[in-house]
């Protein structure tokens, strides 16, 4: 720290040269992120909550308004009734919040959840928090999670499923209705991680995805505003179906205005709230469905270019994520869009490159980093 301190003008000069060296969502070349410009309405509110705190709520009850109405919409979406919930600071920490439910509730000595091998890595590191053994259940040829693999790893000491409605690699909603089905049968939780796809899925034209509380078993869902909501990062989501599940996640607080907490964040900003608000009620359900149809045709003008210049595609994208392999090093091709300036992911684990088509990448982009992968590769 400066002894006497820089002055205003000289560190807000100094902020903005740094923050020339982070990549601009504009510039439409991140393409490896599944978060986005936030709305331009999100900007607006979060700056007028900056100062709000939501853990410390009785002083602040316009901000905890806004995140009951945000919890409450999203819960309608997902066909929710007297659902509860809260925002949180990302997918990681709903996922957390989730199991933590069903793990207190269900009160087993040796806890194990069953994940699809295409769980978020955020499992991972929930497992390891909450003490609970990871049982991987395969995948079918689509990357969806095979169901009878799911029953074969049911045993007593089960205390969740996981399921995903839209994985990060690949977008792949898993067979949550048959996931429900098992979830009935051997009494588990089931979990919906919908953190990208739950504003994705119910936007999309001529699709049919059952994957929320309209099914019995789904008792809580992670949904994150920061992702395809566009509000501004931290804007996690988690919803319970049933109220009662916040009795086994609630922190007693000796001196705030509330009695209770019932997220693992003390102190969260308001200000995610408002923007995520300000998102969901300035676009409503018609424009929503325009940025998910816009993304969607984006993605298939992508995934068809990239067909017809002989790249594979992973699979069929059904979210707005193209994944795709060179006949030739995929790895490298990465690479060299990298230094040519497409921030796009390499999947190990698939050997492909992968393109999350979120709000800011539109059509001349997706056409620009299509010309460049069939110039590189032919290079390569
Ligand atoms: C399906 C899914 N779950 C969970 C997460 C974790 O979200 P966060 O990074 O906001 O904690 C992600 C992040 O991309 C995700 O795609």
């Amino acid at each position: 720290m400066h002894p006497n301190g820089l002055g205003r003008k000289k560190v807000l000069a100094e902020l903005k040269k740094i923050r020339e060296q982070d990549q601009q969502y504009n510039d439409g070349k991140i393409l490896c992120s599944m978060c986005t410009k936030p709305h331009p309405v999100a900007e607006k509110a979060y700056r007028l909550f900056l100062s709000s705190n939501l853990g410390d709520p009785g002083l602040f009850p316009g901000s905890v308004k806004l995140e009951k109405e945000v919890i409450s919409q999203l819960a309608t979406l997902f066909h929710g009734q007297n659902c509860v919930g809260y925002l949180v600071s990302g997918g990681t920490e709903a996922n957390l919040m989730a199991l933590l439910a069903a793990r207190n509730m269900a009160q087993l000595s040796q806890p194990e959840v069953v994940l699809p091998e295409s769980a978020h890595f955020s499992f991972t590191k929930i497992c390891n928090l909450l003490n609970l053994k990871p049982v991987y259940a395969g995948l079918d040829s689509s990357f969806k999670v095979d169901s009878s693999s799911v029953e074969k790893c049911i045993s007593k000491n089960t205390l969740a499923i996981v399921g995903t409605a839209g994985t990060a690699e690949l977008g792949a909603v898993d067979p949550i209705k048959e996931l429900s089905y098992i979830a009935l049968k051997y009494n588990v939780w089931l979990h919906v991680d919908a953190a990208f796809g739950g504003l994705v899925i119910p936007f999309l034209e001529n699709a049919n995805y059952k994957f929320d509380f309209t099914l019995d078993s789904v008792k809580s869902m992670t949904v994150d505003p920061h992702k395809m909501g566009m509000a501004a990062i931290p804007a996690g989501g988690i919803i319970f179906k049933d109220g009662k599940a916040l009795n086994f996640i609630k922190t007693e607080t000796p001196y705030l205005t509330d009695k209770y907490q019932y997220t693992f964040a003390g102190t969260r900003t308001g200000a995610a709230a408002a923007s995520a608000w300000a998102v969901l009620q300035s676009l409503g359900l018609d424009g929503f469905k325009k940025v998910v149809g816009k993304c969607m045709k984006t993605t298939r003008l992508l995934a068809d270019g990239l067909s017809e210049a002989g790249f594979k595609l992973v699979v069929e994208p059904t979210l707005n994520i193209v994944a795709f392999r060179s006949d030739k090093s995929t790895k490298q091709l990465a690479e060299k869009l990298w230094e040519n300036g497409w921030f796009v992911s390499y999947v190990p684990r698939y050997d492909c490159i992968r393109i999350v088509v979120m709000p800011h990448v539109n059509k001349q982009h997706a056409m620009a980093v299509l010309n460049d992968a069939v110039k590189l590769d032919k290079g390569n």
